[in-house]
């Protein structure tokens, strides 16, 4: 009987700029307070890039993840970046990471766009490839870098974001350790509730078009309650694919938006607090760079031990939400 292939995260790597912006620094830049901002939504500083592009995080990110699988890039065979905030509208950022890290040319290489779901998403694109035999080495990566897509003079923006990357290596395994069940899900009749333009010119033949700001806006409010349904629907639903319980659950591994909206689905799940990854607090929300430099927070923190259950879950922008769930 020929086994079932899954795909076993072996290794993991973040990276973050070392700029750290603080709520008081905001507090310089438009009207807020470290009181509102803390009590609204757990943050008390994140990282802005100075000097680095989304593919230098991503490339640094990956190197950790390559390190920590005892594997060099010549060994990858797939490499799939989640990001919203690209280094150029083409090439991919993938692309670009294949190249700086001498990823073989040739081999498949792409981004996926789903903001803060953008990691679960590459995830779930990378297993299909892994199960499917078309791949047996990938590199997974989440980044984005906001401090270029936010409106510096719109407080109820600005304060949330941060830069940040996170990579995991997946390795085809035959093994019951792995990813047992992944979920990616998109609704666009909800784009309007949170967006970026971006900054690309009306063409000279579109008619009446004209350039929109480029910048981040979001129906705050209206989004966290989504996020807080939505999210809880994900978790249960990969759960239950995966043919466990809540009970089986040793650590969740949730997007970092908003502490509110994790404390939230901690308490709907019955977890301790010691069951639940939170640094948003150092780094806001990261988007696609969330998940994955979460995990690798709490892996090198020894948080993860073989045989553990591990339930990851994303909403952002498109509308898009996502869930899986790992045996580590
Ligand atoms: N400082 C001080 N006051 C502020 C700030 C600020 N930085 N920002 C907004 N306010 C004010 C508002 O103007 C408003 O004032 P008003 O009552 O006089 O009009 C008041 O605070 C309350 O504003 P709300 O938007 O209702 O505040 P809320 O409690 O909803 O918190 C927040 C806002 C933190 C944005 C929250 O709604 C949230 O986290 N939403 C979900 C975000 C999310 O999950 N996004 C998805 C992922 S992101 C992605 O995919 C890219």
């Amino acid at each position: 009987m020929p086994h079932t292939l899954r795909s076993k995260i072996i290794g993991t790597g973040s990276y973050a700029p070392r700029k750290t912006l603080t709520n008081d620094d905001l507090a310089a830049i438009v009207e807020t307070s470290d009181a509102w901002i803390l009590s609204r939504t757990g943050i008390k500083e994140r990282r802005v890039a100075v000097s680095d592009s989304s593919t230098g995080m991503a490339v640094k990110a990956a190197k950790a993840a390559l390190k920590a699988a005892e594997l060099s890039a010549k060994d990858i065979d797939l490499v799939i970046v989640g990001t919203v905030t690209p280094e150029m509208i083409f090439p991919s950022t993938a692309c670009f990471v294949q190249s700086e890290l001498g990823v073989r040319g040739g081999s498949a290489a792409f981004d996926v766009s789903a903001a803060c779901s953008g990691f679960l998403f590459a995830l779930d694109t990378a297993d299909k490839y892994i199960r499917t035999g078309a791949a047996k080495k990938a590199l997974v990566i989440g980044v984005d870098k906001f401090s270029r897509i936010v409106d510096w003079q719109d407080r109820s923006t600005c304060v949330l974001f941060g830069d940040g990357a996170g990579a995991a290596v997946l390795s085809a395994s035959s093994g019951s350790r792995g990813l047992l069940a992944s979920r990616v899900h998109s609704d666009g009749r909800g784009w309007e509730m949170l967006y970026a333009p971006g900054a690309v010119r009306p063409s000279r033949f579109e008619d009446g078009v004209r350039a929109e700001e480029p910048y981040i806006k979001m129906n705050g409010n209206e989004t966290f309650k989504i996020a807080v349904r939505t999210m809880e629907r994900a978790v249960t639903e990969a759960i239950e694919s995966s043919g466990l319980t809540k009970g089986d659950v040793s650590l969740l591994v949730p997007h970092q938006a908003n502490m509110r909206i994790i404390k939230a689905i901690k308490e709907r799940m019955g977890l301790a607090d010691e069951q639940v990854v939170m640094n948003l607090d150092r780094y806001g929300n990261t988007s696609a760079g969330s998940i994955p430099l979460a995990l690798d927070e709490a892996v090198r923190e020894g948080r993860v031990k073989d045989g553990d259950v591990i339930v990851f879950v994303a909403f952002g922008g498109g509308l898009t939400w996502a869930s899986a769930v790992v045996r580590w």
